[in-house]
């Protein structure tokens, strides 16, 4: 079977924040298109515009993110923007680096880390505090006389 998707959408990768879990599948959605575009040979159409997009797209899902971490005063907000940061730079210098058609490949897997990463690993802990933060809002708001 031809493969069109590079990163195919799992259930188990939603964190159960819906606005976050429809922000990630955008950013995945970029990269298939990223990847199924350069598949076809696309390369000069795509290559700058995607980036671009990843860049912009992903600086709006980590101020999504990091609006959640300061409604909950999260401990570990300071850290989660230095990583968001970092991941925005590395695309940076990943979008300059690339010279030939060559290098984009070399891309791909750098965006596959970088987006499963971010959503399996550094997400998944601030998406459980943050999930059990609003059970905890709704429960005091129930208890309200
Ligand atoms: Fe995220
Ligand atoms: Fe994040």
């Amino acid at each position: 079977m031809e493969k069109v998707f590079y990163l195919p959408w799992k259930d188990e990768y939603s964190l159960g924040i819906d606005i976050v879990d429809e922000q990630h599948r955008g950013l995945i959605g970029i990269v298939n298109t990223f990847y199924y575009h350069v598949s076809l040979g696309n390369v000069d159409m795509v290559m700058v515009p995607t980036l671009e997009l990843l860049r912009k797209y992903g600086a709006i899902h980590f101020a999504t993110e990091e609006a959640m971490m300061k409604e909950m005063n999260y401990p570990q907000l300071a850290e989660q923007q230095e990583e968001h940061q970092a991941l925005l730079e590395k695309t940076e210098q990943i979008a300059a680096s690339i010279s030939s058609e060559n290098d984009v490949w070399k891309v791909m897997p750098f965006l596959k880390r970088f987006w499963m990463d971010h959503i399996l690993t550094d997400d998944r802990e601030f998406a459980e505090c943050y999930l059990a933060f609003k059970a905890s809002q709704r429960t005091s708001v129930a208890n309200t006389p």
